[in-house]
């Protein structure tokens, strides 16, 4: 019974969202935040991170669960907001994630800023498709994916995702991405990585 339960909580505190500015205004909204010290390892210039505040928050999560976590055929819907700024030459990003289900895929839409979605399949070809406001992406559920905030403001996208998609950081922390997003003369370039 308790799948039940969680429906009637969200029922009686059904979320509002301020679409464009990437809020969720009510509801249960949950949260994590990744600060510097959190994101060791997935910089190429590791140097450049530690001399950073470990504190600094680089992104944050907020999403609500209407359904328990690894239960079959509910939707997630949250928010990742990342802060603008470089380590080395890289950007401001997520970890980076393959679903540890692979059959399960996600919607995110940019709310505002401008970024990359980087994505890569099993054979670690690594490609990006160019966020912006009203931008759509599907991330098939055999895709690694991760998000870099390229501009000079927060970037903003919410995402769908299944219940029982899952995490797998262990591969990227292993591997990372087969290429590396790097700005050269104030742009994002993708370079290869392996
Ligand atoms: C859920 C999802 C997003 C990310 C978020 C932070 O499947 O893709 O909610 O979790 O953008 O990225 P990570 O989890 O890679 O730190
Ligand atoms: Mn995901």
């Amino acid at each position: 019974m308790k799948a039940l339960e969680t429906f009637d909580v969200f029922t009686k505190t059904a979320a509002s969202l301020d679409w464009l500015a990437g809020e969720i205004k009510e509801g249960a909204v949950r949260e994590f935040v990744k600060n510097a010290r959190d994101l060791a390892g997935i910089y190429a210039d590791e140097a450049a991170l530690q001399r950073m505040n470990p504190n600094r928050v680089m992104y944050r999560v907020r999403w609500i669960e209407p359904a328990l976590p690894g239960s079959e055929g509910g939707l997630f819907w949250g928010v990742t907001i990342i802060e603008p700024g470089q380590v080395g030459d890289e950007y401001f990003m997520t970890h980076g994630h393959f679903h540890a289900n692979r059959t399960r895929a996600e919607f995110y839409g940019t709310a505002h800023g401008t970024g990359m979605l980087v994505l890569m399949n099993k054979e670690r070809k690594t490609w990006t498709e160019p966020m912006k406001p009203g931008s759509l992406h599907y991330v098939r559920g055999e895709y690694a994916h991760r998000v870099a905030n390229t501009g000079d403001k927060p970037l903003a996208f919410w995402a769908c995702w299944p219940t029982d998609a899952g995490y797998d950081y262990e591969a990227i922390l292993l591997r990372g991405f087969g290429a590396r997003l790097r700005c050269r003369d104030g742009k994002p370039v993708l370079i290869n990585n392996d």
